[in-house]
């Protein structure tokens, strides 16, 4: 079969592209390139680097402790694989940056090529940011080692937005997906076996009776994350009955976010 253009093509700068093998040799990742849909290209920032040891890391100038990767050899690694203007959001990954979303997440599947700078060391020089990245982007409100792990987090949330990446059954699943990504967070799933330890199944799920079962699926996405995320439901898309039902349950639908539990 004759292979399609990848829907993405994913170019990631770091110093150890070995972190990324496993990664893209397994599991949908792995399907996904075969099928085409997504295309990765691994370039090892160190080969860029000049003299014998290719010393990419050198101390902060005004001192103080840590490393600071250098500049030249990243901005030979993105110019000599990305022309000029560059034809790719150049995305440094660093906790500074705009924090990860699903829905940045919709924004990046709109491009057809992404390239990630993966920081290390205890910072990057600053004309990294200035000259070269033209976006920067963060996991969360923690501090890794470097950025490959972030770059991961990304690149799998947008290749899962790649038409067919679900499968054959890719229509229904996508539909699935986006109602949940309404802005709520998932109910409980089971499946077999029925009865496991003293926890029982719903009797609703084995009703047979679909709308039963969506309309209570749809509750407990509404409760779960009225008990755990507060925060999101104010922006979720939320109809008078389901606001009502929220209440009969002792929730506010419309209280002013108070931010995350978890951050209090
Ligand atoms: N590098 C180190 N920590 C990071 C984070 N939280 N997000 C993105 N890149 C990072």
């Amino acid at each position: 079969m004759e292979r399609m253009n990848p829907a993405i093509r994913f170019d990631i700068f770091t110093l150890f592209p070995g972190i990324f093998t496993g990664f893209l040799a397994e599991s949908m990742l792995k399907r996904a390139q075969e099928r085409g849909l997504i295309q990765v290209a691994l370039h090892d920032i160190r080969q860029y680097a000049a003299g014998p040891h290719r010393v990419c890391d050198d101390t902060p100038y005004g001192g103080g402790g840590g490393m600071v990767l250098k500049p030249e050899p990243v901005f030979a690694a993105v110019e000599s694989v990305l022309e000029a203007p560059p034809p790719a959001p150049i995305i440094l990954l660093t906790p500074q940056g705009r924090v990860f979303s699903q829905a940045l997440a919709a924004e990046l599947s709109r491009h057809p090529r992404l390239a990630f700078i993966c920081g290390r060391y205890e910072g990057v020089d600053e004309r990294i940011r200035q000259g070269l990245a033209t976006d920067e982007i963060s996991v969360g409100d923690y501090v890794l080692s470097g950025g490959e792990v972030a770059a991961m987090v990304v690149m799998e949330a947008v290749s899962r937005l790649m038409p067919g990446f679900l499968g054959f059954a890719d229509g229904a699943r996508q539909d699935s997906h986006a109602r949940h990504m309404q802005g709520l967070l998932e109910g409980p799933q089971y499946t077999r076996p029925l009865a496991f330890r003293d926890m029982a199944v719903p009797d609703v799920l084995l009703s047979g009776h679909h709308a039963r079962v969506d309309q209570w699926r749809r509750e407990q996405a509404l409760l779960r994350t009225a008990q755990r995320r507060p925060d999101l439901l104010p922006r979720a898309a939320l109809d008078e009955r389901e606001r009502q039902f929220l209440r009969s349950r002792g929730y506010d639908p419309d209280a002013p976010s108070p931010g995350r539990v978890d951050d209090r």
